[in-house]
């Protein structure tokens, strides 16, 4: 961003009264079928999709800038992802924002030299946080709550030409518009996350939507992964890895009476499913089948933690102090033969083929995933963008 600005910080002196509040809250629009937004939108930046596109973006003429100062707000539980993107000379100068670790990631580039600082405070708290970007003299600072997050210091040569006043500048949240592979630090760029009240230096110009339609960001959201019941995620069971005699041990919480379509499922093409669980919020029946065992549950619990062997399956159902275990033995599990090069999909029911075509849907949230005592997150599945991975609405 410090590219932009550079050439017209000095002009800032003279740009006392800044009208940031124009453009209309509700605009919409139409440009060249495009639809189009106000930068004070509120958008929910994930999106789920594989591709580093944006959300929204805009272009502006560099000369049009008076304000070096962009703020906004940010909401998310998710520790990783793009939010905010900005670039002149189509790309050759670019300024990202992300999270990673849940903090603050800001990477620079001009003039073919590349910074990058992560720090700050942590901001995947699910709360509001309000985050500015801005740029003097040399630094590019990112203030975050009115405090001092992250400072950058450019240095390089000062002097700008004339012509750093033209040309185009580009912004883009929830992605980024060049290739992922000139980041410095690489990340997920899927964010679970909202940003509203944007102010983007002094642009109004309206932004274009680059999706279908916009997911929705809730009022409230708690932490955990919310399956709407259109879609589910998938992952190969060969990324988990298996402890010698221990097995794998899968734990979910929730509150399961509450949920309805297929938790789990696990599943190698052209094989028996090996593995389902269910839950029925009618019934209020949760059910659990593994190879030739078939478990019929009461959902009255919200911490379930599954563990399955060749020939053993153990269940723990877990509800304030009460917990029940139940350890049994099956046949035919078809774990060895699964696991190499199986599926494991949260969410839905695995089809026959490879092609990731689910069924029966799960309705509902889960507030934990763990495999193998390891917390599993969404956005490294192939999933249906419906879901959300690291929120659930309150
Ligand atoms: C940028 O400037 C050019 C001419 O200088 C003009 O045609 C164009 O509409 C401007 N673009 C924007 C986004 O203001
Ligand atoms: C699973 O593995 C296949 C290749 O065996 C690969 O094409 C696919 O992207 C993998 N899926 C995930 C979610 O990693
Ligand atoms: C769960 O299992 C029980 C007993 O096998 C069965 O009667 C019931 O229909 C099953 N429920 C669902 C939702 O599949
Ligand atoms: C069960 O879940 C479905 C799907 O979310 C929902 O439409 C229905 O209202 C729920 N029923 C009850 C009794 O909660």
């Amino acid at each position: 961003m410090a590219v932009f600005w550079k050439p017209i910080a000095g002009r800032l002196l003279l740009t006392v009264s800044l009208t940031l509040l124009g453009w209309g809250v509700e605009g919409q629009g139409d440009r060249q079928g495009k639809k189009l937004v106000s930068g004070d939108v509120t958008v929910y930046l994930g999106q789920g999709r594989d591709i580093w596109r944006p959300i929204i973006h805009t272009t502006s003429n560099v000369s049009e800038i008076s304000c070096i100062k962009s703020s906004f707000q940010l909401r998310t539980f998710d520790p990783e992802g793009a939010i905010f993107y900005g670039d002149t000379k189509n790309g050759e100068d670019w300024f990202v924002l992300a999270l990673k670790e849940g903090m603050p990631l800001m990477q620079i580039s001009i003039a073919g030299s590349l910074v990058s600082v992560m720090g700050g405070p942590q901001l995947n708290d699910g709360k509001w946080h309000t985050l500015e970007v801005s740029n003097q003299d040399d630094f590019v600072i990112l203030d975050v709550d009115g405090s001092k997050g992250l400072v950058v210091g450019m240095g390089g040569p000062a002097k700008q030409t004339e012509d750093s006043h033209a040309g185009v500048l580009r912004l883009a949240l929830g992605g980024i518009l060049i290739d992922k592979g000139k980041m410095m630090i690489q990340f997920d760029h899927k964010m679970d996350g909202c940003v509203r009240k944007g102010s983007w230096l002094d642009l109004r110009v309206p932004w274009e939507v680059e999706v279908e339609e916009f997911l929705p960001c809730y009022q409230d959201i708690l932490p955990g992964s919310y399956f709407p019941g259109t879609g589910f995620a998938v992952f190969n069971t060969s990324v988990f890895p298996v402890k010698e005699y221990e097995g794998i041990k899968i734990e979910l919480h929730g509150d399961f009476s509450k949920m309805h379509g297929t938790i789990l499922s696990i599943k190698a093409p052209g094989q028996e499913m090996m593995l389902t669980l269910t839950a029925n919020n009618n019934t209020q029946e949760v059910n659990l089948s593994y190879g030739s065992q078939k478990i019929s549950m009461k959902a009255t619990f919200n911490k379930l933690v599954i563990t399955f062997l060749d020939e053993l399956l153990q269940v723990l159902k877990k509800q304030e102090k009460l917990q029940d275990l139940q350890v049994v033995s099956v046949k035919n599990s078809g774990f060895s033969s699964t696991w190499g090069n199986g599926r494991l999909a949260i969410g839905g029911l695995l089809g026959e083929g490879e092609d990731n075509v689910g069924s029966q849907f799960l309705a509902g949230c889960l507030d934990m995933i763990q495999i193998q005592d390891r917390d599993l997150d969404l956005d490294f599945a192939v999933k249906h963008p419906s879901i959300s991975s690291h929120s659930c609405p309150a």
